[in-house]
């Protein structure tokens, strides 16, 4: 098994066509979709998703739930909310922090060997990205040090703003 470094991967563009076991969705408390990359996801899922989505009852900030990916070529969508960023003394850190940790160990007990991340809170919901990137790979890196069954993780950079703030993160440990 490589190193938990080794088994964190930067892609670029969109998380909708990864061939991935699962891919992460930065979605809503409502879990009936939205704009940014929750929009994208539903789009290329088609409706059943949110068929799906509508049977789960919402979800907390900082927890996850998964569903199927339907017309998505990832088998699962794990769905987290991450925080809404109103100046880091809300919890934040610790919330977007759960998002990344319950959403691998909810990969884990379904059986995934990859996954895929978008930069949770990073868009609409304003959190300061090169924050939330060193949370996400130290919570990556924690999370794989522990676990011997996820391979790969995908962290997505839909921009190269979001390339940078990774690449940074991850040359920081
Ligand atoms: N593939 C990969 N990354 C993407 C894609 C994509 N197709 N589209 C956007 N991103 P956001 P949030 C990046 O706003 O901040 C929704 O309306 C984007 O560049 O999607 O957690 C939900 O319903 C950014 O880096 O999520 C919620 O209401 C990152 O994904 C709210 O937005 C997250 O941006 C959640 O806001």
């Amino acid at each position: 098994m490589n190193t938990p470094s080794e088994r964190i991967q930067l892609t670029s563009g969109d998380i909708t066509n990864l061939a991935v076991d699962a891919i992460v969705n930065a979605a809503n408390r409502s879990l009936l979709g939205g704009g940014g990359v929750d929009g994208a996801i539903h789009r290329t899922a088609g409706p059943e998703l949110l068929a799906e989505c509508r049977t789960l009852g919402g979800c907390e900030t900082g927890q996850a739930k998964l569903t199927r990916g339907y017309c998505l070529p990832a088998r699962f969508v794990i769905h987290t909310v991450g925080p809404i960023w109103q100046g880091g003394d809300r919890g934040e850190p610790e919330l977007l922090a759960a998002c990344y940790r319950n959403s691998l160990e909810l990969a884990a007990e379904h059986g995934v060997r990859n996954i895929a991340f978008p930069a949770i809170s990073c868009g609409v919901y304003r959190y300061p990205l090169p924050d939330a990137a060193r949370i996400a790979v130290r919570e990556v890196r924690r999370f794989l040090a522990g676990d011997a069954q996820i391979e790969t993780v995908y962290l997505v950079c839909f921009d190269e703003t979001v390339r940078q703030a990774y690449q940074q993160a991850l040359a920081e440990e």
